[in-house]
């Protein structure tokens, strides 16, 4: 595991977007996974940029997001779809067939789940996974108790997720209380692993996922058995670590 630690939230989503131009840049045709949420905004907004500097070219990657809330049409503004296009996609030149992002509103969610997996699975698997990760530790929207085995499946969401997703809705009862989220053992199976965090909030919960036992009660723990797996975090999201007590790499 790498921990960086940057000194504010822009510098962190300057680093986390240069390291994903880096591994464009070497590999074309990176598959690249994708968060959504407040935590990566900055970062799509610097890959944006790159691209608009001509330092990126986004042609032939493939990208794959976490998740989706389960009800919401592709086209609700509340949707990770509309978000996805809206921050990012329309910005840049990725093909429109390379963009895959689990359908809310599927006939058949399960098939949908079971379809989604599939699909990851025969593009060779992701090679670069960005995270962001919840109060609660989650990742994607693997909520606590989540099995480790889990592969791409519809999700309840924990009360906490709701209340603090609850800040993109206009009322509580707007927020869905269920996704399709890849599982962990989709996000592990990824060869490398970004993980974003920003803010005093997220401190206790970065502590113990690093530190702590692993175990489906902080989702995000699981990430210590992954080889190899960046923590990219401002100085805020970092300030409960106490970096001269562990053997983790710091670079
Ligand atoms: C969203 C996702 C979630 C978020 C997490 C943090 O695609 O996978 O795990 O990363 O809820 O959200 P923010 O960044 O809004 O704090």
């Amino acid at each position: 595991m790498r921990i960086i630690i940057e000194a504010n939230y822009d510098e962190m989503s300057k680093k986390v977007s240069k390291l994903i131009a880096k591994h464009i840049f070497y590999k074309p045709r990176t598959v690249l996974g994708l968060a959504t949420g407040e935590t990566p905004l900055g970062m799509y907004k610097e890959l944006v940029s790159l691209y608009d500097s001509d330092l990126i070219d986004f042609h032939d990657i493939t990208t794959f997001n976490l998740d989706e809330y389960l009800g919401l049409d592709k086209d609700n503004p509340q949707s990770y779809n509309y978000y996805m296009h809206n921050n990012l996609f329309n910005h840049i030149n990725i093909p429109k067939d390379n963009i895959n992002i689990p359908l809310g509103l599927a006939t058949d969610i399960a098939k949908e789940a079971i379809d989604y997996e599939l699909k990851i699975r025969r593009i060779g698997g992701i090679d670069l996974q960005i995270l962001g990760i919840g109060r609660n530790g989650h990742i994607g929207f693997n909520e606590p108790d989540i099995k480790f085995e889990a592969l791409t499946h519809v999700v309840k969401l924990d009360n906490q997720t709701i209340e603090d997703n609850s800040r993109f809705f206009d009322s509580m009862d707007e927020v869905p209380n269920q996704a399709i989220s890849m599982g962990i053992k989709t996000i592990m199976r990824a060869k490398k692993i970004i993980l974003m965090a920003s803010g005093i909030e997220k401190a206790d919960t970065i502590r113990d996922s690093i530190y702590g036992n692993i175990t489906p009660t902080l989702p995000a723990s699981v990430l210590q058995l992954h080889p190899n797996v960046t923590y990219i975090l401002d100085k805020a999201a970092a300030s409960k670590l106490d970096l001269h007590k562990t053997n983790i790499d710091l670079l």
